[in-house]
């Protein structure tokens, strides 16, 4: 987890405008007090300042006052992000009045912010469903450019040392797209490697993995995962990127000579995309709980700006990384 010190001072070295507009759940805010006290960034809590406040004493915090804090009700900017809102979803037909609505909404609020160059990135969810965080994010700050297809990585530190970066490998889509076509699974192929090298710190091998290795076995599924390896070599042709392959062959040497002998990702592979989310979600699950791994994310990654969920059952810690992660994601956007 040496990585994560070094996330974490990544951030504190460069700091920047991180929006939570869960402001009064209370591990969001035990988080903010740590993170506010090192210095990881510059926190805009969403929510009643006298609320949060009294929050903040009844959980004995002492840094939360450092926070900018935006009551989404009452604030100078609510007409010109409502205006914003009404421009950014003029061509879905948005009314005045559903605007008004939805700018009190504090996941709607955070993405307006972002758009409107006063915060640099956002974390919500542990209060929030994953698709109500990334809904307004998907309607109003949408892809990065020549991306269609958000997706959601995870930092897997497993306790395979000899794999990856000392155990650690990243592997995606475990969050957003049910289903990827071929040319949205190539996009989660080259995003997740832009991940491991951001965040990661590593030279991406991307495995695009399936229950088949180079043609053992046939089908639909298989000619999916074949046609985005392609794809995706074709989108990033710099990028060391092979499959289809199964999981042994694209993590296990030996398995790795025997099945794809001519291949220079299997047997090392440090990035491993899942053909659906299915299949990606079950995975990194079973990993965590069944395998002992420590699973940080989801990262969203194709989105325009840093954007992240929680799970709902987050712990503080898991809050504290997040941040230190979603700092990175704007740190690495703003010098690329
Ligand atoms: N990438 C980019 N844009 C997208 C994507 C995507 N993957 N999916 C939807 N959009 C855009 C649409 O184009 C649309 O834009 P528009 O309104 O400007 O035309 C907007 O987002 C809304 O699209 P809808 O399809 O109406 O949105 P919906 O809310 O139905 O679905 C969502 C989007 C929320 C991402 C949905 O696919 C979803 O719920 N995915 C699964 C999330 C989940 O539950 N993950 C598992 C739990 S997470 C965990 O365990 C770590």
């Amino acid at each position: 987890m040496d990585l994560m010190q070094e996330i974490i001072a990544r951030a504190c070295a460069d700091k920047q405008r991180i929006v939570l507009p869960e402001g009064t759940e209370p591990r969001t805010l035990q988080a903010a007090d740590r993170l506010l006290a090192q210095g990881v960034a510059h926190l805009i809590l969403i929510g009643n300042p006298e609320e949060i406040k009294a929050k903040a004493k009844e959980l004995g915090l002492n840094n939360i006052d450092k926070a900018e804090m935006l009551d989404p009700l009452n604030h100078p900017r609510r007409e010109s992000y409502r205006d914003l809102l009404m421009e950014l979803r003029k061509s879905k037909g948005m009314t005045k009045e559903e605007a008004d609505q939805l700018v009190v909404n504090p996941l709607y609020l955070a993405c307006l912010m972002i758009k409107a160059g006063d915060a640099d990135g956002e974390l919500a969810g542990a209060l929030n469903t994953t698709g109500n965080v990334l809904r307004p994010a998907l309607q109003l700050v949408k892809t990065m450019p020549g991306i269609s297809c958000v997706s959601g990585a995870f930092l897997l530190f497993t306790q395979a040392k000899h794999i990856g970066r000392e155990g650690l490998v990243v592997v995606a889509d475990c969050a957003v797209t049910p289903n990827p076509t071929a040319k949205e699974l190539s996009e989660i192929a080259v995003a997740s490697a832009k991940t491991a090298q951001a965040i990661g710190g590593m030279e991406p091998r991307v495995a695009m993995l399936s229950f088949s290795t180079f043609g053992s076995a046939k089908g639909e599924m298989v000619d999916k995962v074949v046609e985005a390896t392609r794809l995706a070599k074709e989108l990033a042709p710099d990028i060391a990127i092979d499959g289809e392959m199964q999981a042994d062959a694209a993590l296990v040497e030996t398995v790795a000579k025997l099945k794809a002998p001519n291949s220079a990702v299997a047997g090392k592979a440090n990035v491993l995309v899942f053909p659906t989310l299915e299949v990606g979600n079950i995975a990194y699950k079973f990993a965590e709980r069944l395998g002992g791994a420590i699973a940080i994310g989801p990262i969203l990654q194709g989105m325009a700006a840093p954007i992240n969920d929680l799970s709902r059952g987050c712990s503080v810690d898991d809050i504290f990384n997040m941040v230190a992660i979603t700092a990175n994601q704007a740190i690495a956007a703003k010098n690329s």
